[in-house]
């Protein structure tokens, strides 16, 4: 039988999460925010849920997501909006975007926005409401050999100078592992290789991630290893940049890391390496952020 049991704290914004406590935009932002904490017992096991909702004027956290119709991007946003945020999902073609996202959320707003359009254009998406940012882009292969530059540099580059452009602190990054795969001495991983031969992709993360990192954002990158759609079949390992070169990981995981590093204060400034393993412990998002070191 699981037990639950609900906690509902309210705390000085200052102290929890970077997305509740840094929200210049928002016009709750020195409101305090509450937040709430379920703990569920299932056999032996605690198991942890945390839900950041309400601002202090009664309105939701929004967070804009881009590349919400990909395969990460869709799972990003059916667990922000089950966690009680409000979405913002960022998509290049609106019919795609309502076939694909859900129907039934008041809170879910499907915007146009092409992340090779520039700052300009997506700070006007963006808008004034927005309290966080999760980039969850990626090139589509096609016959642009520049793509890859387009989209996964310079997309993601306009992204955060659109974050600039209106006060947004806070950004999620979805990029991958073995970006700085040459440094890693991983020159000759066969993965690094393929990624690279197709429009340099990696080195067009390594260098978005680096901008970002420039920005003065409070950022969370985070680098998975291999995706896969099938659901989590292991328990998280998370590690510090430039550790893992291999591996696998289910797409519903990486919304997972990417949500909670909303929610955790552990998470900011960091760059985080996840994939999933069968036979690693489980660990709370607390302690997983927690153990990495900022850099
Ligand atoms: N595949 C892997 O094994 C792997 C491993 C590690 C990391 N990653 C990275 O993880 C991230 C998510 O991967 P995924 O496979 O879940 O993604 P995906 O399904 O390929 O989705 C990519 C998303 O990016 C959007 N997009 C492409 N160009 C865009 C543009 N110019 N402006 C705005 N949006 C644009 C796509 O929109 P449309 O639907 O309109 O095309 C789609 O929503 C990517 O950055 C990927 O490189 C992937």
């Amino acid at each position: 039988m699981a037990m639950t049991c609900v906690h509902s704290l309210r705390i000085p914004t200052t102290k929890l999460s970077p997305l509740l406590s840094e929200s210049p935009s928002s016009s709750s932002s020195v409101k305090p925010r509450s937040i709430s904490y379920t703990a569920k017992m299932q056999g032996n096991e605690i198991r942890e849920e945390t839900t950041a909702e309400t601002g202090g004027a009664g309105g939701k956290k929004k967070v804009f997501v881009a590349g919400a119709t990909g395969s990460t991007g869709k799972r990003i946003v059916d667990q922000l909006l089950a966690k009680g945020y409000a979405v913002k999902a960022g998509v290049r073609d609106l019919e795609k975007g309502k076939a694909s996202l859900p129907r039934d959320y008041s809170d879910l707003e499907i915007v146009k926005a092409d992340v090779t359009d520039g700052a300009e254009k997506l700070a006007e998406v963006i808008g004034i409401d927005t309290d966080a940012v999760v980039c969850a882009t990626g090139f589509r292969p096609g016959f642009d050999l520049f793509a890859p530059w387009k989209v996964d540099n310079f997309g993601t580059v306009n992204l955060v100078e659109a974050c600039r452009k209106r006060g947004v602190n806070r950004f999620v990054l979805i990029s991958s592992i073995l970006v700085n795969g040459a440094a890693m001495g991983q020159l000759f991983n066969p993965a690094y290789i393929f990624l690279n031969v197709f429009g340099l992709t990696l080195i067009a993360k390594l260098q978005a991630e680096q901008h970002i990192r420039k920005s003065g954002i409070n950022y969370t990158i985070v680098r998975p290893g291999g995706l896969r759609n099938d659901p989590p079949s292991g328990n998280i390992v998370m590690e510090p940049e430039d550790t893992l070169y291999e591996g696998s990981i289910s797409r519903d995981q990486v919304a997972e890391v990417a949500v909670e590093a909303l929610i955790r204060p552990e998470a900011s400034y960091k760059v985080v390496e996840i994939v999933a393993r069968a036979d690693a412990p489980k660990r709370s998002f607390e302690d997983l952020f927690g153990s990495i070191e900022q850099r």
